[in-house]
């Protein structure tokens, strides 16, 4: 039978279907029912943050995060090229410009020195992205952070679970974004979570997930009826969706332990390739711990890239790239703003490649290996 290996498969590990059976049984398929809170409660323990709001997606997480930055016309919010569209998108909505920097070569992620250089009077935030799922340098950033009297944001996306400095990922800047997106560790086919550790921004973070309405507080019971009292859109997910990710977050140890294994096994796999200077491994700073959440290469250049994915593709092994850096995207000219050289997140966006990473992928981790070192020529 001919080889296929995908690069992501979507997991169903334990209670999903029970759970959501659950919810429509309770009767209430809307938003912050009891699933919802189960999730934000499990979330507020794995990313040690003081509260959490689950949303439909990580982008929506930003962009509330975006909000309560009180981002507008004018403002500026330091972050990495080397990222997804909705780091900056949720920037530009509010009217405010994204300032590219560049990113470290070791880690991938945005480079504290680089931020340094960025900084204008202009400048509101910082959004760090946690490339990876390795945390990026959040002291050093903190530092700057503080200097200059920044808002931190982590855009967490693939980092649930993992650690810097002993501390969880979405436990490190004034707020953190998370991602449930089907290609994450926990999945909820689409889905997302922002943590907030200010607590003078808890209350506005739950209007703006409602629709700009305090209807948080009137189903405590804190005001008796709810109104309109600022701006916000309709970030909640419903419960059924609150379902299978509260069966998925129940299992975030055997998840990331499953996926640190493949990580492992790659890493031992392909480090004499990394010694003979064919390839480069991930280069995993000493102060972090990862969750699994991503496994890539770096290649000489963009050709042997280019031939080593479709040599792979041909046996039946999907291996995407990466980011196409946001400085170099028609939107990312347009409203962004790149003030230094991005000559290391040029150079990687050409030359990273990732391998499959999934839940489920067993036994074909050794297929994918052997194909990979058959193609280098190093079997
Ligand atoms: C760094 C980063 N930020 C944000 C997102 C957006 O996540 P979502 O699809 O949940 O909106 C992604 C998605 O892959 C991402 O990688």
């Amino acid at each position: 039978m001919q080889t296929y290996i995908p690069f992501n498969k979507p997991s169903l590990i334990g209670n999903e279907i029970k759970y959501i059976r659950d919810a429509v049984r309770l009767g209430q398929l809307a938003g912050d029912g009891g699933y919802t809170k189960k999730c934000q409660e499990t979330i507020n323990r794995l990313a040690g943050s003081h509260k959490s709001l689950i949303t439909h997606s990580c982008t929506a997480a930003l962009e509330m995060a975006a909000i309560l930055c009180d981002l507008g016309p004018g403002d500026e919010v330091i972050m990495p090229s080397f990222t997804f569209v909705s780091t900056a998108n949720a920037v530009v909505l509010r009217g405010a410009t994204p300032v590219f920097a560049d990113i470290d070569c070791k880690t991938l992620n945005i480079d504290p020195d680089e931020v340094r250089k960025c900084v204008t009077p202009r400048t509101k935030a910082i959004f760090a992205v946690h490339y990876a799922g390795f945390p990026a340098d959040m002291d050093r950033l903190r530092e700057i952070a503080t200097e200059h009297d920044l808002l931190l944001v982590e855009d967490a996306a693939q980092a649930l679970g993992s650690t810097y400095k002993g501390r969880p990922a979405g436990s490190l800047g004034d707020m953190a974004a998370f991602s449930f997106h089907e290609t994450k560790n926990i999945i909820s086919g689409e889905g997302g979570a922002l943590t907030i550790n200010r607590e003078d921004l808890f209350e506005r973070a739950e209007i703006i997930r409602e629709k700009g309405t305090n209807r948080s507080k009137f189903f405590r019971g804190q005001v008796d009826k709810y109104t309109w009292v600022d701006i916000g859109s309709s970030y909640l997910p419903g419960e059924l969706i609150a379902a299978y990710l509260y069966a998925q977050l129940e299992m975030e140890t055997a998840i990331r332990t499953r996926r640190i294994s493949v990580f492992d096994a790659y890493m031992e796999a392909f480090e004499p390739c990394a010694k003979s200077g064919q390839v480069t491994l991930p280069q995993v700073p000493p102060y972090c711990t990862g969750n699994g959440h991503m496994f890539y290469l770096l290649m000489k250049d963009v050709k042997v890239r280019t031939d080593f994915i479709q040599d792979m593709k041909s046996r039946g092994i999907i291996t995407p790239f990466h980011y196409v850096p946001l400085h170099s995207a028609p939107a990312g000219q347009r409203y962004g703003r790149t003030p230094g050289k991005m000559s290391v997140t040029d150079r990687i966006s050409k030359t990273l490649v990732r391998l499959p990473m999934y839940f489920d992928l067993g036994s074909d981790t050794e297929t994918v290996i052997s194909t990979t070192l058959d193609i280098l020529g190093a079997n």
